[in-house]
């Protein structure tokens, strides 16, 4: 069956989001070290970023690196990290050739500078393109940025700029990273774990989970078309029946 062909480009998810597990599993299998995992993820992130754009997905959103992710040992957060600055290197001429724009979330003042320069720059250097947004969610925690929301509103009521009345959920939205983004309809995580992990728990509060037993670097465009056929199987109800969606 061609995959690619049988979406409905007329409902397609506006903002998928991906967490993409597995990598360290599937390099113990082949007795290698975590890093040979995360090394096999990048293509799996390039095929589904292509993937993506050629259907017309508008907003891509990766969890690349947790807040909880610094815990692990020293060797794979840095050979993380050089990953991350050589992907950005390399990719940068592909972003720009298929019009996708990179954009990040979550507190990237925290990362090496050498990563906060190279993410910066290719940020800058896609920041016209409109085929898609490409995110990628660095030193990013959904709590801590609830809290940074939470705070900053607490601070404009406090200073009477804002009234209790207009803290709304359009405001609150306004106040998250992922501002400029509608919410996330499609969330889909690998190798087999059935948790969120932290990852835009405010965004998902209407969207489609979807499980997925492969390991990360397994993971390929026909996987991410099959996740959205499953998703246009669904019926979203946001709440109501199904009566009155199907009146
Ligand atoms: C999860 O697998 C993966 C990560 C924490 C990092 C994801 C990074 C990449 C795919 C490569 C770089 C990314 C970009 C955007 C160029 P895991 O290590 O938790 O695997 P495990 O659960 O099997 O241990």
């Amino acid at each position: 069956m061609d995959l690619k062909n049988s979406i409905d480009k007329n409902n397609l998810p506006k903002h998928v989001a991906i967490i993409m597990d597995g990598n360290g599993r599937w390099a113990k299998k082949q007795g290698k070290l975590r890093i040979f995992g995360h090394n096999g993820g990048v293509k799996s992130v390039r095929d589904t970023v292509e993937g993506a754009a050629e259907i017309g997905i508008k907003y891509l959103t990766m969890y690349a690196f947790s807040t909880e992710n610094w815990n692990r040992p020293k060797l794979e957060v840095d050979a993380l990290m050089a990953l991350l600055v050589s992907s950005l290197k390399d990719e940068l001429t592909t972003l720009n050739k298929n019009n996708i724009k990179l954009n990040s979330i979550g507190d990237t003042s925290k990362l090496p500078l050498r990563v906060q320069k190279n993410l910066a720059s290719v940020i800058d250097q896609t920041k016209n393109n409109s085929r898609m947004t490409l995110t990628l969610a660095l030193n990013y925690g959904s709590k801590s940025e609830i809290l940074t929301a939470v705070k900053s509103i607490a601070s404009k009521a406090k200073n009477n700029e804002l009234n209790i009345d207009d803290i709304t959920e359009s405001l609150f939205s306004e106040n998250l990273y992922t501002s400029n983004m509608p919410d996330v309809d499609l969330l889909i995580r690998t190798s087999g774990e059935t948790r969120i992990s932290n990852f835009l728990l405010w965004q998902i509060a209407y969207a489609e989970l979807i499980f997925i037993e492969k390991l990360w670097p397994d993971f390929r465009k026909d996987d991410l078309f099959e996740a959205i056929l499953n998703y246009q199987n669904k019926e979203r109800r946001f709440g109501k029946t199904s009566e009155q969606l199907n009146p």
